[in-house]
């Protein structure tokens, strides 16, 4: 009988167990999340994240595809194993651990405001000033500052980020918060003066400041935030169990970290 099965389905066991290894590791990122990813006019992915990723799949000898995903599509995909790993600027969260795993991170982050550079917010204090949301009392420092000065204004982020999670958290009641589906609809938005301000990630934001079309945004020197409710560093995201798949790919991330090549990439994507 277990012949005449295995004839007619297929070596028994021949399904992937759980935690095996995909042929080709199919991996979700936004297209939409310069410098970390983006979509060229051709069509086809690029970025830090596009480039690195490659590099990571080919020293872990894995054969990895990139597919595009509206970012938040990424966990929900991911859990209904429309692929196998997200890269798409996604922070190490506590809240995230609760529903997937992560990899090493291959990126720090840190988070800041975009302005109007002729507007009431170009001129907020604590210019240079780096808080760490890990600390409590830091955290309730560089509030006390800057909640007066945002009373009232209207601020963007992205859905289900960590700086609407931050919004959430800290300035509910002190702002108006304003959810965008893509970072880019938040950057029109301010651009065209309907927003006061955004908080998000400072690449992608020096990234816009950067265009022609944007000329009056500009990125505020501070108060730049990280850790806490921002998390820990960019990394892949995984689904729960996949323990072989995280330990080839935390191989690679090890690899190119070793031999240079992350710092390479980091260079020629973020400058940095
Ligand atoms: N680092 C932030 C977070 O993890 C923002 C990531 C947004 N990524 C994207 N592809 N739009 O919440």
């Amino acid at each position: 009988l277990a012949l005449i099965l295995s004839l007619a389905l297929g070596p028994v066991g021949a399904a992937r167990a759980d935690d095996a290894v995909p042929a080709t590791v199919r991996i979700a990122t936004e297209g939409a999340y310069a410098p970390y990813n983006f979509t060229k006019p051709d069509g086809t992915l690029d970025g830090y994240e596009i480039e690195l990723g490659r590099e990571i799949c080919a020293r872990a000898k894995l054969k990895c595809e990139f597919v595009a995903q509206d970012w938040d599509g990424v966990v929900p995909g991911l859990n209904a194993k429309k692929f196998d790993a997200i890269m798409s600027g996604m922070t190490i969260t506590d809240a995230r651990l609760k529903v997937v795993d992560f990899t090493k991170p291959y990126s720090g982050d840190s988070s800041g405001f975009a302005v109007d550079r002729n507007g009431p917010l170009a001129k907020l204090p604590l210019g240079g000033q780096k808080f760490s949301l890990a600390d409590e009392a830091e955290a309730q420092k560089a509030l006390d500052a800057i909640k007066p000065l945002l009373k009232g204004k209207t601020v963007g982020v992205q859905v289900s980020t960590i700086h609407a999670a931050f919004m959430d958290k800290y300035l509910k009641g002190t702002i108006e918060v304003r959810e965008y589906k893509t970072t880019e609809q938040h950057d029109l938005d301010l651009a065209a003066g309907r927003l006061d301000a955004i908080f998000a990630n400072d690449a992608p934001l020096r990234a816009t400041a950067e265009k022609p079309e944007f000329a009056d945004t500009v990125v505020l020197a501070g108060p730049r935030f990280r850790g806490g409710i921002l998390g820990r560093g960019v990394a892949m995201g995984l689904r729960k169990g996949e323990t072989k798949l995280k330990a080839r790919l935390d191989e690679g991330i090890d690899a190119v970290i070793a031999d240079g090549t992350l710092k390479k990439l980091s260079l020629k994507w973020f400058k940095a």
